[in-house]
């Protein structure tokens, strides 16, 4: 997804932005920019593909002494992903960087055409410069018509303009997409829609809200509220801990953040567990009052995790619980009934369509909670009450540890809840206790199993499809298996309730079908088994994952032996990842930024 920077200060302007880029490359982008302005004089770099592109062209450019600077990585959404639609964009004098939709720039950019206003690219956010421009001519101050700019378009944006009628200034505007302001004691500003280009950067950052909009030069940070007031900035302490942003020598991000799951899983438990019951301390018991439904509303793999959820709060906290797509819930117009507790769950806070699922329960007046793995994102600070995951930065694109520990954290949910509602006994808790301080063991991946599924993996990469395929809690899983195997290997794979195939599916049965069987020993093995049994007499190529030996499979991954079928949930979760992993090394595939996916989808 997009990403923006920007730089107001005396260093290698050029290198603080490209650096800053690389810190956003993970969110997935087809094209870059940068625009520096400096001494009077714009330059301005564009380059599709990969970052290296933009630093091949901007080899022999450079920056010495004061400057300003923007940049962007583009995500392509309106027009294609080539140089003249890469942003920063264009004016007479001005660029400018967005990331979003303005969703009234056909109206906008008809008008400007009227005038004879030429645009080189086919973005919406062209028009933000253009009428930037158009207004400057009539307004007081470059202030005045950025302001006014900001009265005429609609939508959803994080902009930065820089402009040389102020040349040493650069002006924001913050509206439904995250943007920051950072400073250090060298008197340096920052700009960027992340934390993490700012670590090792600046020293304290301000998160601007929606609705804030603004200007920021070497002396002074002035914000303005939507309601148009001049407001402080909220400066926090940046972590400077870039370490766990790196790869520790995995070949790739999703693959250390496999192998990471124990670890931040453990975090994830951290002073959350006593004896006999799940604390959080981040949640009022007062929350639970009156509610009678929950629903959990989410896109992807966060999608998968809250359907996990829904066994787990039906099974052991007794409440009816629902589970919703993001992008569907918003336009049916869905019943909203006060004893419901809304949870949106999310990796990055910042998934739109989630998000704005988020707003229609509160202003249906729902009580709301965010299960989420990014502080001050979006969502954790819309939401009435929030539990962060600790997953740490998720750099691969394809989700692993943040499933992981959402599902973590909502089988501790379901146990805190159980307890509020006296619907499980103590000594059943303290038992669930002691099961989820086995995560840890369980996730952490051998050697052996790497290697077996390395040398598996070589057996999956052709076929017409993969059927990933599970009961119970394993269904959701087997759609996550499905999800990460489509996501990094593009091949066709679907995740399927075992119970299911023989009322469609069965009919592709072929030694070309791919049947990948979750078979967990403590969940409906029995029948699980029958239904893999009817695959195989039918000639698909099974490959089953169980603790129990499986004679009816081509292939067999065995797991541990444990006493219980979350703990199975967990090991098998590995093993998919694993399995998705090897297949894509194997075909060759960008592991950690597959192509057409973004880490986090900003836009509906
Ligand atoms: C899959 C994946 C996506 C995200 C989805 C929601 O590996 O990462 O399906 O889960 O885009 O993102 P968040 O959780 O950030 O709301």
């Amino acid at each position: 997804m997009c990403g923006i920077v920007g730089y107001i200060g005396k260093r290698n302007s050029k290198e603080i932005l490209l650096d800053g880029l690389k810190e956003l490359e993970y969110r997935g982008y087809d094209s870059a920019g940068i625009a520096v302005l400096q001494n009077g004089e714009f330059s301005n770099f564009k380059a599709v593909g990969k970052l290296i592109n933009l630093e091949e062209k901007t080899k022999d450019f450079i920056t010495k002494g004061f400057a300003i600077g923007i940049g962007h990585t583009r995500w392509a959404t309106h027009g294609k992903p080539t140089e003249l639609n890469a942003h920063p964009h264009l004016g007479e004098s001005s660029y400018v960087v967005h990331n979003g939709i303005i969703e009234n720039y056909a109206v906008l950019k008809k008008e400007l055409l009227a005038d004879g206003v030429k645009f080189l690219s086919q973005t919406d956010t062209e028009v933000i410069v253009h009428q930037f421009e158009k207004n400057l001519k009539s307004s007081k101050s470059a202030f005045d018509a950025f302001s006014k700019t900001l009265k005429e378009i609609d939508g959803a944006y994080a902009i930065l303009l820089a402009t040389k009628s102020q040349p040493d200034t650069i002006f924001f505007a913050k509206h439904g997409s995250p943007m920051l302001v950072g400073i250090n004691d060298e008197g340096e500003k920052f700009f960027a829609s992340s934390d993490t280009p700012l670590i090792g950067q600046a020293k304290e950052v301000n998160y601007f809200e929606d609705g804030d909009f603004g200007y920021v030069n070497p002396s002074e940070i002035v914000i303005f509220d939507k309601g148009s007031n001049k407001r402080k900035a909220n400066f926090k302490k940046l972590s400077q801990n870039r370490l766990s942003a790196q790869k520790d020598g995995f070949r790739f991000f999703m693959e250390k953040e496999i192998y990471e799951q124990s670890d931040v899983i453990a975090d994830t438990l951290m002073g959350r567990l006593s004896d006999s019951e799940v604390i959080f301390d981040e949640l009022d018991k007062s929350l639970f009052d009156g509610i009678n439904e929950i629903k959990l509303c989410a896109c992807g793999t966060s999608y998968h995790s809250a359907l996990s959820a829904s066994y787990l709060f039906e099974r052991y906290s007794k409440i009816r619980t629902s589970v919703e797509i993001a992008s569907e819930f918003r336009y049916r117009d869905p019943i909203m009934s006060k004893d419901t507790l809304f949870v949106v769950i999310s990796q990055s806070g910042e998934t739109a369509d989630t998000l704005e699922t988020l707003k229609m329960a509160k202003e249906a007046n729902l009580k709301t909670l965010v299960i989420c793995n990014v502080d001050n994102s979006s969502m954790v600070r819309l939401a009435d009450s929030c539990i962060l995951t600790r997953a740490g930065i998720e750099k691969g694109v394809a989700s692993t540890k943040a499933f992981a520990t959402q599902v973590t954290i909502f089988w501790m949910l379901s146990l805190y809840v159980a307890k509020l509602r006296n619907s499980m006994k103590k000594e059943e808790i303290t038992k669930h206790i002691l099961l989820l301080r086995e995560i840890p063991s369980s996730v952490k991946v051998s050697d052996e199993m790497h290697e077996k599924l390395t040398r598996l993996s070589k057996r999956y990469l052709h076929g017409h499809g993969f059927f990933f395929i599970g009961r119970d809690i394993f269904y959701p899983l087997a759609l996550e298996g499905a999800l990460k195997l489509k996501e990094i290997s593009y091949l066709h794979a679907e995740g399927y309730p075992s119970g299911e195939m023989k009322h469609g599916p069965i009919a592709l049965a072929d030694p070309e079908l791919f049947t990948i069987a979750l078979l967990p020993e403590h969940m409906l093995y029995e029948k699980s088994r029958s239904n893999v049994e009817e695959l195989s007499a039918r000639d698909s190529t099974i490959c089953a994952i169980s603790s129990l030996e499986f004679d009816k499979a081509d292939d067999f991954i065995e797991i541990k032996k444990s006493s219980h079928y979350m703990l199975e949930f967990f090991e098998m979760m590995v093993v998919l990842q694993l399995l998705a992993l090897e297949i894509s090394v194997r075909l060759g595939n960008d592991v950690d930024m597959p192509r057409n996916l973004a880490k986090s989808v900003t836009v509906e």
